[in-house]
């Protein structure tokens, strides 16, 4: 059976927040809803328009895709670290009217039961001409990759680079990035921070903690560090981050207003330092890099 689906936004319809609360708490392992992110309830208040969402017929987000309009300088340098720190720095340009040349996702969900059908891709092209109608040069996505947590002993930096017998990459998320033609630019070895008691972590995992050291959780990315006598479970999220070109053929569907409030979002960054050439290629600098609250 065909579902049709549309976009929408905030900006559109506010009204949509709780939708996403409920998507966000499907797709999400419930430890990360509770990272150091204390910005992200600005992006429904400065960037309504950026926060999309594809509806069932009955109005219920079953994908979602969180981004901003930033500056970025090109380099891997001049990459925000932190999740936290993508929000306060478009926050900051669009408060004082700085130009933003890039836009960054934050987050793409998809509905569990309605994986492995492309929406993922729709929505990383829905950010694409949100960017092109603001003549961003850029998609800038801190990506997740969603095998990672099976590997979580592994390096980020080695498993960015693994490989299947066709070259592709190993994880279907990078792949989809990947496929699209977007580059690996950096490691960002914590975008986001979760720190809580050891109770509050045998509460959220399931597990038992009985020792201080590294424990492996589901859904984590890497290690839990855990500290009995400081009473304190710390787990730092690490993300890949890619870069996706935006051309003048991105195309502009004609209900993809602009918001009159980010009109001043516009010039490309002076150029990309995109060290990896394409599919296949991967080139890293390990980079600090950080979850999600609408209230
Ligand atoms: C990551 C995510 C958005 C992908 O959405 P999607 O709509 O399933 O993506 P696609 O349909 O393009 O599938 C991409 C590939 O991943 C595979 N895939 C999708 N979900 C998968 C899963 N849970 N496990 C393994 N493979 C999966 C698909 O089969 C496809 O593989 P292919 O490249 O061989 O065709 C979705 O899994 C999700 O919401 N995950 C939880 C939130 C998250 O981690 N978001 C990304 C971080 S920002």
């Amino acid at each position: 059976m065909t579902v049709r689906l549309r976009f929408s936004d905030l900006r559109a319809q506010p009204g949509l927040l709780t939708g996403l609360e409920r998507l966000g708490e499907a797709c999400w392992p419930g430890f990360l809803l509770h990272g150091d992110v204390r910005s992200w309830h600005l992006l429904p208040e400065e960037f309504p328009s950026f926060q999309t969402a594809l509806l069932d017929p009955l109005g219920e987000p079953v994908a979602a895709g969180h981004c901003v309009p930033l500056s970025w300088d090109g380099t891997i340098g001049g990459l925000p670290s932190r999740i936290e720190e993508i929000i306060a720095r478009a926050s900051a340009d669009l408060r004082s009217g700085r130009v933003a040349g890039a836009i960054s996702a934050l987050a793409v969900l998809v509905r569990p039961d309605m994986r492995g059908r492309g929406l993922s891709r729709a929505v990383l092209e829905r950010m694409k001409i949100l960017g092109s109608r603001r003549s961003c040069t850029c998609l800038i996505a801190p990506v997740r990759p969603v095998l990672k947590e099976r590997w979580p002993l592994a390096s980020m930096e080695a498993y960015a680079g693994w490989r299947d017998a066709e070259g592709a990459p190993v994880d279907p998320w990078i792949r989809t990035h990947w496929r699209m033609g977007a580059s690996i630019l950096a490691v960002a070895p914590d975008t986001l921070t979760v720190t809580e008691s050891v109770a509050g972590w045998e509460s959220w995992t399931g597990l038992s903690f009985p020792a201080s050291g590294s424990y492996c959780i589901p859904g984590g990315l890497q290690p839990l560090e855990i500290d009995l006598e400081a009473d304190r479970g710390t787990y730092r999220d690490p993300n890949l981050w890619m870069v996706h070109r935006i051309d003048a053929s991105t195309g502009l569907p004609e209900d993809c207003d602009p918001d009159p409030g980010l009109d001043r979002v516009g010039d490309p960054p002076p150029g990309l330092a995109a060290p990896d050439a394409g599919p296949g290629g991967s080139a890293f600098t390990s980079r600090p890099r950080p979850w999600a609250s609408w209230r």
